[in-house]
């Protein structure tokens, strides 16, 4: 498809005329958006065993297909003839605030913007920013002792603020730029809550329109000096990365990456890091198994090279994200007409997948709604079972590039703190999830903490 067809292309309206689909749009006006925020599981469940693993679909203004099973999901992320677009099936949730970003990009275009990231993921940079975060991790972690009762998830997402602006940004923690960044970031999340997309004062969509616009001058007026300072935080590794041409990425490119990049990693690991106390917390004796492969790496800060040496956490954490995505539900749009799982599907039509049905399918994992880390361990290796039986972090050209990052830094959070603590929860906790915005106990996760060292 040539430039002038793929633009013609994004102006077309989304179809929602799939009347050969099996289902309903659900309920005039939301559709099915308050069942999926209340029970997202039992929604597509009921979905699937009635119609099968393609359905119509609608989550408030977005009508089009739920799409179920790991063959399905294989198809779409890997793309092979070029048939999706990520920019067009985000465009009315997340496009709205994150235009232009990586995700927000398709194909060719969506190739050459990668490479902004390579330098800043590069083992090299990784050696780096390990180095960083271990210590502030230590010093908030340190910090709970004698905290009777603790939120674990305002006191977890402080923490990877911190984190977050000193490594992506180069901020110190104590600068008052990195409270004005996690409010814009705040705002925006409420935005994307809101359904009319128009700027009216006073609205959520107005209030996140402000916050991008903060996000555009802050980052904008940094760009220059970062280039050509010394900094090895992410921001300074963006501005001096070369396009294939070798001149250096737009402003507006490198603004858009790096608003995107601190929204995509830091509410998904709050998450995943909250589910994980969760699930250690009901399972005192992963919590125990886990204490003891941190505390044999006998060290004060894990190195790089130790992240091997921890394959329960890497097995929890894995079995965390089976259980609760942090990304509930991803979208594509079709660039043309197409089949799916026997289905036509019509040019332009809006595709949802809903990672966590897939990985709770009984025919790809045993017992699938219990935390059992050793599902991912010899022998019983269960996400071998079909390459995209697990996909928490996506698949396909745009599997999170994060990964490696999240799994680092969460390793780092359990080597400090389960050594140092042993914790319950209080009888009520996480008794209730919640999935929007963001998945995570809705309690905020109240534990005891208990000092062992
Ligand atoms: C537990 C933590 C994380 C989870 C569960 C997660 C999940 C995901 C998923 C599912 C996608 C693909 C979305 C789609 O295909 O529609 C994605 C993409 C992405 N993630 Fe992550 N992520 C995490 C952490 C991070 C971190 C720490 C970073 C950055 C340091 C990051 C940066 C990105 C970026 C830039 C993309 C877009 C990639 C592209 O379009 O090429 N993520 N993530």
């Amino acid at each position: 498809m040539s430039i002038a067809e793929f633009n013609n292309y994004k102006n077309a309206s989304d179809n929602s005329d799939l009347k050969h689909i099996p289902g309903s749009y659900g309920r005039p006006f939301i559709g099915h958006y308050f069942d999926m925020v209340n029970d997202l599981y039992g929604t597509i469940d009921r979905q699937y065993c009635r119609y099968g693993p393609v359905s119509k679909l609608s989550v408030a203004y977005l009508k089009g297909v739920l799409l179920v099973g790991p063959d399905i999901y294989g198809e779409v992320y890997l793309d092979k003839n070029k048939n999706f677009s990520a920019e067009m099936g985000y465009s009315r949730t997340l496009g709205r605030f994150y235009k232009g970003a990586l995700l927000l990009r398709d194909h060719n275009e969506h190739r050459l913007q990668r490479r902004i990231m390579q330098s800043a993921f590069k083992t090299e940079a990784m050696r780096g920013y390990f180095s960083t975060m271990g210590p502030m991790i230590q010093d908030a972690v340190e910090s709970w002792d004698g905290r009777k009762d603790l939120l674990f998830f305002p006191a977890i997402k402080r923490t990877l603020l911190d984190v977050a602006a000193r490594i992506f940004v180069g901020l110190d923690k104590n600068d008052e730029r990195a409270n004005n960044l996690n409010r814009a970031f705040l705002d925006i999340a409420t935005g994307l809550m809101g359904f009319v997309a128009k700027e009216i004062p006073g609205t959520k969509y107005a209030r996140g329109k402000k916050a991008q616009r903060y996000l555009q001058d802050f980052f904008g007026s940094l760009i220059e000096e970062r280039r050509y300072g010394d900094g090895i935080d992410t921001f300074s590794y963006f501005t001096r990365e070369k396009t294939e041409n070798g001149g250096y990425f737009s402003d507006d490119d490198i603004i858009a990456h790096m608003s995107f990049l601190l929204f995509a990693a830091h509410d998904t690991t709050t998450s995943a890091l909250s589910h994980l106390m969760l699930h250690l917390g009901e399972n005192p004796e992963w919590q125990q198994r886990l204490r003891d492969e941190a505390m044999s790496i006998d060290k004060d800060f894990l190195d790089y090279d130790d992240l091997d040496k921890m394959p329960y956490t890497d097995a929890a954490i894995k079995e965390t994200l089976r259980l609760h995505p942090s990304a509930m539900v991803a979208q594509r749009r079709t660039i043309r007409d197409c089949e799916l799982g026997g289905h036509f599907i019509p040019a332009n039509t809006i595709l949802f997948l809903v990672p966590q049905y897939n990985h709770r399918m009984a025919e790809y994992w045993d017992n699938p709604h219990s935390f059992e880390p050793d599902r991912w361990l010899d022998p019983r290796n269960e996400h071998k079972r079909h390459p995209f039986n697990f996909v928490g972090f996506g698949g396909g050209a745009h599997k999170c590039i994060g990964m490696h990052f999240a799994l680092m830094q969460s390793k780092t959070f359990v080597h400090q703190f389960l050594p140092r603590y042993k914790f319950t929860l209080t009888a009520d906790s996480g008794k209730r999830l919640q999935t929007v915005p963001l998945p995570k106990p809705a309690d905020d996760l109240p534990i005891k903490l208990k000092r062992i060292r």
